[in-house]
Parts: structure tokens; sequence; C-alpha cells
């Protein structure tokens, strides 16, 4: 039997953005936290490099925006630049006081720094300004906020929910449209519940999976901007896939990053014979930002066949690789390679979703009591490419921020009359899930294959019909059959690949992260790719 729940606030997602805002709210607030896995199944767990922001005498506001605004290739939005950078000494004040074990300075090199923390550096930053904890800066971070939300009373931390879609009173008929809750299939009773709330935030991270090879954990499948888009949300920038230069190259090794913090501590790219590269691509070398860092790679292994490039920080001393890069370490060495002695064979691999909801700079959409943080959201902050580790800063910055809206606005917003329950009386259990398997492979690898590093709109086009054909068969599968997490995500994957290449094919120009050989110039103005949803069925 389904149930019904009412809470005052709905978080979907328990990553850095969605235990943020649960931990910044008010105590008197019943908040209901989701995950569609465990609760550590978000890409949080799994973040490397750290989270970067002003924390060194040395460095600067302007500093640090000017270089984001560099790497994001003339879209940025400048206001929400400077909201993130000048909110990252308190966002990151607070993850201390949280008590999240970054590495402090005496344990590692001195480096110079007056911040009591080590501070790294990755691509694109003019500054060492990452914090971090060694190598698995996400998992510290996951491990002590989770830790804090459990001891909290009126947190309620519930695994293995896959939010289905959002409720809208226009969904029900009305004419004016408010977010009232969301159904969600829960996967140990296979039940759709209904949960009512007064305030719902997506905090759903990034849509990677929609490509064939990821950096990301299976729970990246775009969840948020397809409910939102099905809720009347407006999505922005969504042909900004950012593919992140250097993921483990081995048959057995799945989603592995070699994190940029090791090309930051002097790791070089090379090509087999031992060559090194990047000087031909950018004068930053191995620190210029990722889309030239990932094109230059993608070029070199098209131009000589081969199917990786190497990574070598073996020029570094054993004990230093090993205190500052545990987690790579042990990785690479269960498959036999010693990054101490030897490079790591890296291609690039799809990693992060600079697009998304379209929200301000409260998190909130145009949905009314919506909000959407962390990844799954665009604030304007990336522009054409994020720089590296400004998106756990965004998922804290925004995290506290959307709270502090909540708050502000919680005597006003009242809870939602009663919520019809899911309706599943004309559907019937599958007897073909291959339809569901064989879509997900195909989806995946015209993507990589037709939208991926370099496109053409010939390649865009191929894939438009695809994703068309595919979302046909899939929504009349959603419509006759009982709902499964593997359908659920499909659904998503399809409608979000399908926003990603009409984003794609609106943009008549080469910017960040979006190349096509048809259009190889910049053109002005920088322009927002914004899509607003126009039939009920799109
Ligand atoms: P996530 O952490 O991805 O969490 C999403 C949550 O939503 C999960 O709990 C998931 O189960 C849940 N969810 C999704 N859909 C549903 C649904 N339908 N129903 C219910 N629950 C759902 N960024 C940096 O700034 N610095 C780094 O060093 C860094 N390193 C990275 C390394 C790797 C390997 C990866 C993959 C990413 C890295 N990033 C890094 C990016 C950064 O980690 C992510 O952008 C960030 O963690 C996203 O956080 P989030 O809270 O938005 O979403
Ligand atoms: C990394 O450690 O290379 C990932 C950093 C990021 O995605 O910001």
């Amino acid at each position: 039997m389904s149930h019904y729940y009412q809470y005052d606030v709905l978080i979907i997602g328990s990553g850095a953005a969605g235990l943020t805002t649960a931990l910044t709210l008010p105590q008197h607030l019943r908040i209901a936290v989701l995950s569609k896995g465990d609760l550590s199944s978000g890409s949080t767990y799994w973040a490397q490099g750290g989270v970067a922001g002003v924390l060194d005498d040395s460095d600067t506001i302007e500093s640090h925006v000017q270089d984001t605004l560099i790497a994001g290739a003339g879209l940025c939005n400048e206001e929400a630049v400077r909201f993130t950078v000048e909110n990252s000494r308190s966002a990151i004040d607070w993850l201390i006081e949280q008590g999240v074990p970054f590495t402090r300075n005496d344990s590692g090199s001195a480096d110079g720094t007056s911040f009591d923390y080590h501070l790294t550096r990755e691509g694109g930053h003019s500054h060492r300004r990452i914090i971090h904890a060694a190598d698995a800066t996400g998992a510290a971070i996951f491990t002590t906020l989770l830790a804090k939300a459990r001891q909290q009373s009126n947190i309620d931390l519930i695994e293995q929910q896959v939010a289905v879609d959002l409720i809208t009173a226009n969904k029900l008929g009305h004419q004016d449209n408010v977010c009232l809750g969301a159904y969600v299939l829960n996967r140990t009773t296979d039940e759709v519940d209904t949960y009512a709330a007064r305030f719902v935030v997506l905090a759903t991270g990034g849509a990677a999976k929609v490509y064939l090879y990821t950096s990301n954990p299976d729970s990246a499948c775009g969840d948020g901007v397809a409910m939102a888009w099905r809720a009347g949300c407006s999505v922005g920038n969504l042909e900004f896939n950012q593919f992140h230069p250097t993921c483990l190259y081995h048959p057995q090794a799945k989603n592995f990053l070699i994190t940029e913090a090791l090309r930051g501590e002097g790791a070089h790219l090379k090509l087999p014979n031992g060559e090194r590269f990047m000087a031909r691509f950018d004068s930053r070398e191995e620190l210029a930002p990722r889309d030239i860092v990932a094109r230059a790679i993608d070029h070199e292994m098209k131009r000589l066949g081969i199917e990786c490039v190497y990574l070598d920080i073996s020029h570094q001393s054993a004990e230093f690789i090993q205190e500052h890069f545990p987690t790579v370490y042990e990785r690479c060495l269960t498959f036999g390679i010693d990054i101490t002695k030897e490079p790591i064979p890296v291609v690039p691999a799809a990693h992060y979703t600079c697009g998304g909801v379209v929200v301000d700079k409260h998190g909130h959409t145009d949905l009314a009591n919506l909000y959407a943080i962390g990844e799954t959201s665009f604030t304007g902050l990336h522009g054409a490419n994020r720089m590296a580790s400004n998106s756990l800063l965004e998922c804290f910055v925004y995290g506290r921020s959307a709270a502090e809206d909540i708050t502000r606005n919680d005597a006003q917003v009242s809870a939602p009359e009663q919520l019809p329950h899911w309706d599943a009386s004309l559907v019937t259990d599958s007897d073909e899930d291959v339809i569901i398997t064989h879509n997900w492979d195909e989806l995946r690898r015209f993507m990589w294959d037709y939208v991926g590093i370099v496109r053409t709109d010939k390649r865009l086009l191929r894939a438009l019909h695809r994703v068309r054909l595919l979302r046909y068969e899939i929504n009349e599968f959603y419509s006759n059959y009982r709902v499964s997490r593997d359908l659920i995500e499909l659904r998503n994957l399809a409608l979000v690949a399908d926003l990603i290449i009409r984003s794609a094919m609106q943009r008549k120009e080469s910017r960040g992260l979006h190349y096509t050989l048809d259009y190889p110039e910049l053109r002005d103005p920088a322009q927002n790719t914004i899509l607003s949803r126009a039939k009920a069925d799109d």
C-alpha cells in the first residue's frame, strides 16, 4: 500500500547541496532528505580535488572572480560569480565548524601560505586556493555533514526513494502554479508514495550519465532537470557538458577520476612516446582550463589513433605522492600501476553539467516554492566552462542561501491540501525490460559519438532524430508499465539528452565546452541558451 507523508521541506538529494540546506534550516521545520540509492550515492562522496575559496592573505576576491570569468569564456553571470566568491570564506568556515577534517599545512608540504590549511591548485586558478582533505575531499565533507544531520531529530534521512515527478497546482487543474510535493518510488515496497511539502528543494546532482564514459556515479541522470522541466521550469545552458581531461583508462576501472590536483602539483601530460604536448595548445600548459585540456587530449588521440594519453607525476618524491594523493595511489596500485614510478593512462570523460534549472541567487526556480541547488541548477556561476572546485563551493553557498530564503518565507506558505495518491490502476508489470537496457545503451553511445567534445550540425541532427524516436518508445512504455528506477532514469536521461541537443543546436559558435567544427569562432554578444517549455508534451 502506498503512503502519504507531510513535511515542511522536502529535499530531493543527499549530496553536498541537499545536506547543506537541511543543516542550515531552522530546527522547528520538519525536513525529509531523500536519496534514490544509499545516502552516499551522489557525486559529492567521490569529489577529490577540493573546494575553491579566497582563504589566503595573498589571494583576493577579485582574482578568484576574474579566474572564474576567464574559465567561463565570457558567459558567466558576474553577479552570481561575485555572490559565490564573496561567500566562499564563510561557507568554508561553516564546513570547518561542522568538523570537516581538511588537510592542515603542518601535515602537508610548507608552501608559504598564511592560512592554517594546505591549499592546492587546479586548472584556471591563478592562486593556490583549493582547500581539501588529501584527495578524498568529498568523502570527508559528506561523512561530516551526514553525521551532523543524523544528530538532528527534525531531519529524516530516507534512502532508496526515487522521486518520479513533482506535484504542481497546474497538474491538479489549478490556474496559479505552485509546487506542492512529489511522487516518490519506494524501492523497498515498490509503491509510489506521496510527499506533500510546503517547500521542495531539488538537489539531485548532474546528468553526466547521459554519456557513455563518465566520471560520475550511477545517480547522475539529470532527474532534477527533467522533473523541473515537466513542472514548467526553464532550463539554461545545457549544451555545456564538461569533460574531465583525466579519468583512469583501464578495462576494469569504472568511473575513476585522476584529480586535477595532480597537475596542480606538477604532473605532466604525455604522449605514448613520452613527449609533452600541452604547450602546443595553451601557454598555461597542463593548468589551462579543462575544456582546453580535454580538447587537446581528444585532438592528440584522434591525430595519432591512440587509446589514451599519460599523466606523469613520478618525478615527485614517492613520499609526497603518497601523502597528497593516497586514494589515487592506492586505486591505481590495485590495477598494477605504481604512480610513484610510472605514468597513468588517462582519457577524458563526461564529468559535470554546467547548465541546469534556472534559479536566482537564492536557488529559487520560476515555480513558486520550488528551489534547485547544486549541480542540478543553473546559477550563472560557471558560464561556458566550470573552473575546477567551484562546484562544491556553489553547493554550499547556494544551499545556505536557499535555506535562508525558505526561512524568510516560512510564515507565508501554508501546507498543501490533501493531494491525490499516485494512480497505478492502468499499468501492468513489464514483460519487456530489454527495451530499457537497450535504450540506455543506445542513448549514451550516440550522445558520446554525436554530442561529445567536438560537435557538428550533422552530428547534432542525427542525435536529435534518434532521441526523438527513443523518447516516443520510452513514453509509451512509461504509460503502460509500472515504474522502476531504471525506467524513471531512462525517461529522464532521454529528456535531458533532448534538451542538451536542442541547446547545442541553438548555439552557432564555439565557446568554452561547446565546440563545433561548423562554427569555430566566438560570436558576440555572449548569450545564454534558455529553453522554456512550449507544449505540455515537449
Ligand atoms: P550529488 O552529490 O550528486 O547528490 C545528488 C543526490 O541526489 C544523491 O543523493 C542522489 O541519490 C539524489 N537523487 C538524484 N536523483 C534523485 C531522485 N530522482 N530521487 C531521489 N534522489 C535523487 N567538484 C568540486 O568542486 N571539487 C572537486 O574536487 C570535485 N571532484 C569531483 C570528482 C568526481 C569523481 C566527480 C564525479 C565530481 C567532482 N566534482 C568536484 C563535482 C562535484 O562533486 C559535484 O558537482 C557535487 O558534488 C554535486 O553535489 P550535489 O549535492 O549537487 O549532487
Ligand atoms: C578533480 O579533483 O580533478 C575534480 C575537481 C572538480 O571537478 O572540480
